[in-house]
């Protein structure tokens, strides 16, 4: 089914308070909770261990993905999955052996995702659909939230919806995303919306009514 769906990057949340703050986006329209994972070298940044993931994993009651930034991933996929990931998503770019990455991501039973940055072509997944239950197309350089979206990321994701054809493969955009520029990557055929910033932007676990707002904005 494509109907859209929102991730909530936790990257964006009061990282002092996840557990509150998962349930607050969760209670207010939150479709799946998107977990960003960085290494400070695939990444210029550092975020979430799988023993912070499997924190996270006892207030998630829905679907959560977690998007790995990190090189090299296949030693941490087991860790991850054991942590509670419904999905793990890995980078083409993070290692020779994507094949190989999601492969060892479906023998754990979790889905798999494979993401593809920037500079990266949409032709660089064809080879690996069979594998896949998403695609992520970045449409900012990862390491950060609050970054500028990168239009470019539309036609890739164009060319992507065309790619896929009937398979039920979902597309993920991250990065970048709002009210603005949600309906033009929808339009492209994305289904899955990551935001971090436009979702917790002005709210908190105080006021969870402003996440909501946020969320039926996009
Ligand atoms: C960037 C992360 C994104 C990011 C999105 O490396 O993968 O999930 O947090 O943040 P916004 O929506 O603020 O661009
Ligand atoms: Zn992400």
């Amino acid at each position: 089914d494509r109907r859209i769906r929102i991730a909530p990057s936790i990257l964006s949340a009061d990282f002092a308070d996840f557990g509150r703050e998962i349930v607050a986006v969760e209670g207010q329209g939150a479709d799946w909770v998107h977990v960003d994972v960085m290494d400070g070298h695939f990444v210029p940044n550092l975020t979430f261990g799988p023993a912070a993931v499997k924190a996270f994993r006892r207030h998630v009651r829905g679907f959560m993905d977690v998007h790995l930034m990190i090189a090299p991933v296949d030693p941490y996929i087991d860790a991850y999955a054991e942590a509670g990931a419904d999905m793990i998503v890995a980078h083409v770019e993070a290692g020779p052996h994507i094949h190989r990455t999601l492969q060892a991501i479906r023998a754990t039973g979790k889905k798999a995702g494979v993401a593809l940055n920037p500079g990266t072509p949409a032709e660089a997944v064809r080879h690996l659909l069979d594998l896949c239950d998403m695609v992520l197309v970045m449409s900012v350089n990862p390491g950060f939230g609050g970054q500028q979206f990168i239009p470019g990321a539309v036609d890739k994701i164009a060319a992507l919806r065309a790619m896929i054809g009937d398979r039920p493969i979902h597309i993920q955009v991250d990065g970048g995303i709002d009210p603005v520029t949600a309906p033009l990557v929808a339009a492209a055929g994305a289904d899955v919306l990551v935001a971090g910033s436009a979702v917790f932007r002005g709210g908190s676990v105080e006021r969870p009514e402003r996440y909501g707002e946020n969320i039926r904005a996009i």
